[in-house]
């Protein structure tokens, strides 16, 4: 009596401790780059509530790639996930089938870093996962461009008369493709609206070649607005800080008025529904290549 007890004491253990690979279980990781900056996370706020309501009753996991920004979050006491940890967390939350979404603007460096983080995870954990599916960044076809540059200008609308300029700092780097596509980004807003102007903080498309071009325009006022998903760090200081070097101090030295608007492109409904749009729409299942050599 007692050994077959202590054996279905036993099996129950071993049962119990077994993960529920049975049934399918959904969930979501948002993956940004990150922002240690509190005044940045009404945007981040805005996308973890839309996933909510969108994917509801599934777990919605988040995710930084920025060591740095997670390493001072750390100091205050904040806890942020890196890529590896949030799926590892995800992998202990029973999730078997998981959408992961970028948040990054671009396919640049950030995001190839990113699909080389989830391939080298699933690598070390086979099995883990029966589908990784990853979403594409913002700005990955026409269609994306049309319905975020229609969603940036109306929303710059609202403060901006005729005859007035938008400045979008975008982020940019040399390190992957990210640079022309900012460049064909610059062009699909310009087609919308020719007072408006796309430059980078970083990368090749800098804000040098705008200056003489609002000049030349003739423009007296200029909004500038981030086209990064927080206004962060480079939207308080590198875009409209008070030093001498910021885009809105050359603005102010050329005799023209700067007037920010520091909104992270999250904060817009139109720019959520590109990313939940990629996030249904993903066919890339990291677990199951198509290819099979
Ligand atoms: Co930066």
């Amino acid at each position: 009596m007692k050994t077959a007890a202590s054996f279905i004491c036993a099996l129950f253990l071993v049962l119990s401790s077994l993960p529920a690979q049975a049934a399918s279980s959904k969930g979501v990781l948002i993956v940004a780059f990150g922002t240690s900056m509190a005044s940045a996370m009404p945007s981040f706020d805005a996308i973890d509530k839309a996933y909510k309501a969108a994917y509801r009753g599934q777990p919605v996991v988040w995710a930084y790639t920025s060591d740095i920004i997670r390493k001072k979050l750390a100091k205050e006491g904040k806890t942020v996930f890196s890529v590896n940890q949030a799926m590892n967390e995800c992998a202990r939350l029973g999730i078997t089938d998981l959408r992961v979404q970028s948040l990054h603007v671009t396919g640049g460096e950030e995001y190839s870093m990113l699909q080389r983080m989830l391939v080298k995870n699933l690598a070390k954990h086979p099995g883990r996962f029966e589908h990784v599916w990853l979403g594409k960044p913002l700005l990955e076809s026409a269609q994306d461009l049309d319905e975020v540059a229609g969603a940036v200008i109306k929303d710059a609308a609202k403060g901006r008369k005729a005859g007035e300029a938008l400045v979008l700092m975008g982020h940019g780097n040399d390190r992957g493709p990210g640079d022309l596509t900012m460049r064909a980004v610059a062009q699909g807003f310009k087609a919308k609206d020719p007072l408006v102007y796309v430059a980078t903080v970083e990368g090749a498309n800098g804000f040098d070649a705008v200056l003489p071009q609002l000049r030349q325009a003739g423009v007296k006022t200029c909004h500038l607005a981030p086209l990064m998903v927080v206004a962060g760090d480079h939207a308080n200081n590198d875009l409209a800080g008070a030093e001498e070097d910021s885009w809105a101090s050359q603005i102010k030295k050329e005799g023209m008025t700067p007037v920010p608007h520091l909104v992270g492109l999250g904060q817009l409904p139109a720019v959520r529904a590109v990313y939940l749009r990629h996030t249904r729409d993903a066919k890339d299942d990291l677990a199951h290549p198509k290819k099979s050599d």
